[in-house]
């Protein structure tokens, strides 16, 4: 029984003739742009995640981009951000004039640490983007106590929950992306930002559309990045299901280690307090190829996602210059994610440790 690295499918079958029947209503209406549809998802998912506002945007890049501008970084600014990531937590800096800083992560948890982001900061330091890596949720409060505005990277981490809450509302703003893959993903791109600062929220409203309140006077140089109609009523009938998709995560993890993956590999660690919702469960060893090739040879689905961190990539060079990073180059090499979705049971994770146990019993051989 081949397990795949993830299943957007099974969990959404029991909603499909749901879904249809609301595209179809959303169709009829004709109405596909900025209408009831996205603003009842503002609402609901700003609930959900214990933030004042949501704004829905077109994708998780430029959620992170207006979300900066609406916090006033600009020009001459510096932005920390972990380099163990996927591109776009940095990729999205420099659109708004300012520079990427990069930082490293603690080793367990995947996270950016206060220590990791305090050896980042200069005068220079307008934001620092914390990013829950693989539903992982960081430590923003105590990074907010540093003394500068954190903004959530929280594409990754929709249904977790930390020690002071959930992703979406710890810092001073944060951004989801809802790309199909994602805890909560749409049929397309889709993106939103959160925040509890109502000047925040009202400046990402109006950088979302042009920069504009009315599309007939202009007072900044914004963006066309709206989350439609239709992936909004698709995301309003699946967000009641969040809940129990993450407890399904987190239940696969359990699957994990009672089969004993501990005993073969590096188990992802929460951190302090928080209770992940497994977007990618990543285990480290220095034997991941041994690993890969066992599941690989069983019909199992493994990806090293960040193989080449962040600053080493070439279009990164310039913000890079002599920056080391010892725990994100050993990230990059000892990681390997392992098949992960809210209905991966323990026969399934039982037939993926098997795989890897064979493995590296195979390169010992
Ligand atoms: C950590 C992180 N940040 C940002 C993004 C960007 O989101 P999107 O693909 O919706 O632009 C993603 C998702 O791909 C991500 O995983």
């Amino acid at each position: 029984m081949p397990v795949p690295l993830f299943d957007t499918t099974t969990p959404l079958a029991p909603l499909r003739e749901q879904i249809l029947a609301r595209i179809g209503e959303v169709v009829d209406s004709s109405r596909f742009i900025l209408g009831p549809e996205v603003e009842g998802l503002e609402r609901e998912f700003a609930d959900y995640c214990g933030a004042g506002e949501a704004i829905g945007v077109a994708n998780g890049t430029e959620a992170i981009t207006i979300a900066l501008r609406a916090l006033g970084v600009g020009a001459g600014d510096e932005v920390v951000v972990p380099s163990f990531s996927f591109y776009a937590s940095a990729e999205a800096i420099p659109p708004t004039g300012a520079t990427p800083v990069f930082c490293d992560v603690d080793p367990e948890t995947f996270c950016v640490t206060p220590e990791t982001v305090k050896a980042a900061l200069t005068p220079h330091t307008k934001a620092v983007i914390t990013v829950h890596l693989f539903g992982n949720v960081a430590p923003v409060r105590e990074i907010e106590a540093l003394g500068v505005p954190v903004l959530e990277d929280a594409a990754q981490a929709a249904g977790s929950l930390g020690a002071d809450g959930r992703p979406g509302a710890l810092g001073t703003a944060a951004t989801f992306s809802f790309f199909p893959s994602k805890n909560l993903g749409c049929f397309g791109d889709g993106g939103a930002i959160t925040t509890n600062d109502a000047e925040v929220a009202e400046r990402a409203r109006v950088l979302r559309f042009h920069g504009s309140h009315d599309k007939v006077s202009y007072e900044r140089i914004g963006y066309n990045s709206r989350l439609d109609e239709l992936q909004a009523a698709i995301l309003r009938l699946q967000l009641p299901h969040l809940e129990s998709w993450a407890d399904g995560r987190r239940a696969a993890g359990e699957h994990y280690r009672r089969a004993g993956l501990g005993e073969l590999v590096s188990l992802p660690a929460p951190t302090t307090g928080a209770r992940p919702a497994w977007h990618l469960y990543v285990i480290r060893s220095e034997r991941v190829q041994a690993i890969e090739a066992g599941l690989t040879g069983a019909g199992h689905g493994c990806k090293g996602y960040y193989r080449t961190p962040i600053h080493r990539q070439t279009a990164m060079a310039s913000y890079a210059n002599g920056v080391t990073l010892p725990v994100t180059d050993e990230l990059a090499r000892t990681h390997l994610a392992i098949p992960m979705s809210p209905v991966l049971s323990s026969e399934q994770a039982g037939a993926v440790v098997d795989a890897i146990r064979e493995g590296l019993v195979e390169a010992n051989a």
